[in-house]
């Protein structure tokens, strides 16, 4: 089955084809992360106009290098939510006019099972059930994924996603936007312990967790020492603040893993190709005698090949939509 997909809930906008779910014949991507750079974070009516202009010729470029003709389309899948209303209101009304245009069943996709099925992709093996850490630029989440198209989340963020988090503290350190790479490679070689910065808890929920204290307190370093004429070490400091998501979230992840008893651990989103975060789940897997699948770095961020595969797993599910499918902010991944 050769499904069309597409994907627009941020400042990328992506067109795939994928086919049987695993196989990328094709995946094509042009951010808009340039533009929102000069205003540092995401503007989203420049983010709905730039998938408005971008959106068609990615989808005749990603149909032409999977070497297909439109003919050969089975279905559309798109992001429907969560995301930037208006960013993905372009994806899903496109999607609607492709399918109609073709004549082919339109699938809905959220957004975050997409990041999760992108370990599909690079990983052959993996099949539910296992524990996903989903972690973006707007969701964190330890998400137990039962089936293809069966999650419950087991616990996550009360405020701030990670990549915010890290997106916020990239801005103050100066690193522009969006700053999780890059604060990620200053924070290489730095003393992860010259900073300690507090790990946030939720009263009787010990699978929740919250940045904003994080946020603050890096702020608050950064604004004490600037008020002193102090020179602070920016590699040190990334570095203590990665130690300090990395170890918010990591033992959280395997007190859920215990709990499902699953031993088979995923990571989704863009902060999963965090170094630190990386690393310490490889060495968190290892102590605990659990399998970790990592996706490949080009697959942590958004792209419209997770989109396809999930979309596949939906469509045998018999999740498909009319052309009254509407966007939504914000959608439950147990809901979607
Ligand atoms: O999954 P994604 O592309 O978009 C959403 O669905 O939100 O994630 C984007 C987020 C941004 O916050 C970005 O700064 C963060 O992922 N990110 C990273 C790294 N690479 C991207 N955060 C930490 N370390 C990284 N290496």
């Amino acid at each position: 089955m050769i499904i069309l997909a597409f994907e627009s809930s941020c400042d990328e906008t992506a067109a795939a084809v994928v086919e049987d779910g695993r196989k990328v014949l094709s995946s094509v991507i042009a951010s808009s992360a340039d533009m929102h750079a000069i205003y540092g974070g995401v503007v989203p009516e420049i983010a709905s106009r730039k998938h408005v202009e971008a959106i068609s010729g990615l989808a005749d470029e990603a149909v032409r290098q999977a070497g297909i003709t439109k003919g050969d389309i089975d279905a559309v899948a798109v992001t429907y939510a969560p995301g930037l209303i208006g960013a993905v209101l372009v994806g899903v009304s496109f999607a609607k006019s492709v399918a109609y245009a073709l004549g082919v069943p339109l699938i809905p996709v959220h957004h975050v099972r997409g990041h999760i099925a992108a370990n599909y992709i690079a990983h052959p093996d993996l099949e539910p059930p296992f524990l996903c850490l989903c972690v973006s630029g707007g969701t964190t989440a330890i998400v137990d994924v039962k089936d293809y198209t069966h999650f419950e989340i087991m616990g996550g963020t009360r405020d701030d996603a990670a990549g915010e988090c890290f997106d916020k503290t990239a801005r103050v350190l100066g690193l522009g936007y969006p700053g999780g790479a890059p604060l990620d490679n200053m924070a290489r070689g730095g003393n992860d312990e010259a900073f300690r910065f507090p790990i946030g808890h939720v009263a009787d929920h010990p699978l929740d967790l919250s940045f904003s204290g994080l946020k603050t307190a890096v702020l608050n370093t950064i604004h004490n020492a600037n008020q002193k004429g102090e020179e602070l070490d920016l590699h040190d400091l990334a570095a203590s603040f990665s130690r300090t998501v990395s170890e918010s979230l990591i033992p959280r992840v395997m007190t859920a893993n215990a709990m499902t008893g699953y031993n088979k651990i995923a990571v989704a989103g863009g902060v999963a190709a965090n170094s630190r975060i990386r690393a310490d789940l490889e060495a968190a897997c290892r102590a605990a005698g659990a399998r970790l699948w990592l996706p490949p770095l080009a697959l942590c961020g958004d792209n419209a090949a997770m989109i396809g595969c999930q979309g596949y797993y939906e469509y045998l599910a018999g999740n498909t939509a009319g052309w009254e499918l509407n966007a939504r902010a914000s959608l439950d991944i147990s809901k979607g």
